[in-house]
């Protein structure tokens, strides 16, 4: 009798905790935009009861959701998450905390507070961990559908400031970091489906790319599975924390992945490998992928061997001058151009194995930084940077990567255009 009485008793939690089996979706769908003039890319979610539309700038390493909680939070379902228990552990909360105003979202006695980053400013506060209503677009990796809601979604509350230096009318971020509470792993427990996630984001603003949550299919018209045609790479650990803040032993939350040699029209770059590498015991070098970075920041050696080899290739082009941030422009004219963007030799990154490579063509290498006038878009990072190499989000625009936290690995497609086409043909309907 006691061991049916537990089954029944499973049964229910389950019957009550997740959305019924006819509401569970193959994987979820979001917009992203480009903002011209933060350089931010942002999504849409809608939230609360009853809900509504949010953009959020989209940091991939960032450990959780967090958005305003002070301008016109209204909903029936906020709950803040009591301190101690089990949602404040699952977030890594530092302690806890109470408030000493009329109760309000954001504002609760007894609830664990968490750490919250906003890069863009470098800003970092506490402030209070809460579960509402989150809903997305469903899809079948087609099309998108009607909107999903998980009724108990986990964020943080964040004062009004935190949200400065984020492009107009956005009401926080969403950090897609390697965490428990971050989307990715909260999404795909509460509906099941596999963990991990896929990144498209698009090249011109007012053009939506892609958020996925869940498996492929990736469809892009007009006919493209961008999921058929992934190189993959492990995702790499590193052991000590890269955010702005973080308690003592706490691992970074971003990804990292193991380039191991640059080339410039097929020949290596000389580089120190010990950049290339993350030391263990400081956290410092290797490589991370970043959305809050506008373009690759490389370490000076690595930057001043790379552009030395570009130079090199390009040595009868003639040169413009100097557009910052960019140090190395050509006049426009003088490069040819191709499907996958100006004639310019590729740039690889090498990854586990010679024959595995991340192939950045002129569409992602060059930008036109002035009329008429194209820069090689990788920055010089500085001798003292954490991380050797930050890959930034216009090298990223119009690949598909996915981040595949089951299996540990990085899927990434190198440019669509090859592919006939971009990440802003994603067949969004007006549901979403
Ligand atoms: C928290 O407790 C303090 C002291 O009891 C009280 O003054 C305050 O109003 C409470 N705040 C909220 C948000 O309930
Ligand atoms: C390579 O880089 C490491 C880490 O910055 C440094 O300690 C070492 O001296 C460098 N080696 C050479 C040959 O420059
Ligand atoms: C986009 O999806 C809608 C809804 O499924 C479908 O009717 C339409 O034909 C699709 N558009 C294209 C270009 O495939």
């Amino acid at each position: 009798m006691a061991s049916n009485f537990v089954v029944i008793l499973l049964l229910s939690i389950l019957r009550f905790s997740g959305p019924s089996a006819a509401a569970r979706p193959r994987a979820l769908v979001a917009p992203l935009a480009k903002d011209p003039s933060t350089l931010q890319y942002f999504t849409r979610i809608h939230q609360r009861t009853p809900p509504v539309p949010l953009d959020l700038v989209v940091d991939l390493g960032g450990r959780y959701l967090w958005l305003d909680c002070d301008t016109n939070y209204k909903s029936s379902t906020y709950r803040p998450a009591h301190c101690h228990s089990s949602i404040c552990s699952l977030a890594g909360a530092v302690g806890c905390g109470g408030c000493f105003s009329a109760p309000r979202p954001g504002c609760h006695n007894n609830t664990c507070s968490v750490s919250l980053d906003n890069p863009f400013i470098r800003t970092s506060t506490f402030d209070e961990l809460a579960v509402d209503s989150l809903s997305l677009p469903s899809t079948d990796g087609d099309t998108s559908f009607s909107h999903v809601s998980d009724p108990s979604f986990v964020f943080a509350c964040a004062p009004v400031f935190l949200t400065r230096g984020l492009v107009k009318g956005a009401a926080g971020i969403a950090g897609l970091g390697r965490t428990r509470v971050a989307p990715p792993s909260q999404l795909s427990s509460r509906f099941g489906f596999r963990r991990s996630f896929a990144l498209c984001l698009p090249s011109t603003p007012g053009a939506s790319g892609a958020l996925f949550f869940g498996p492929g299919p990736y469809r892009l018209l007009p006919g493209l599975d961008a999921s058929r045609s992934l190189l993959y790479t492990p995702l790499l650990t590193n052991p000590v924390s890269t955010a702005a803040t973080f308690l003592r032993g706490e691992p970074s939350y971003e990804y990292f992945i193991g380039v191991t040699a640059i080339k410039v029209g097929e020949t290596a770059v000389p580089i120190n490998k010990t950049l290339l590498a993350i030391n263990k015991k400081t956290g410092e070098g290797g490589t991370k992928i970043s959305t809050t970075v506008p373009y690759t920041t490389l370490e000076t050696t690595i930057y001043k061997a790379v552009t030395a080899a570009f130079t090199g290739a390009l040595a009868n082009v003639a040169k413009a001058p100097a557009v910052a941030p960019f140090e190395l422009c050509y006049d426009a004219k003088a490069l040819g151009s191709t499907r996958v963007g100006p004639g310019v030799p590729a740039v690889d990154l090498v990854l586990q194995s010679e024959k595995v490579y991340w192939r950045i063509f002129g569409a992602n290498s060059m930008i036109e930084a002035k009329d008429g006038v194209l820069c090689f878009a990788f920055v010089d990072g500085g001798r003292k940077t954490t991380t050797s190499i930050v890959i930034g989000g216009y090298q990223l625009e119009d690949n598909l990567l996915e981040f595949d936290l089951g299996k540990s690995r990085v899927g990434f497609s190198s440019t669509l255009l090859f592919r006939r086409t971009t990440c802003s043909n994603f067949n969004f309907t007006s549901s979403a």
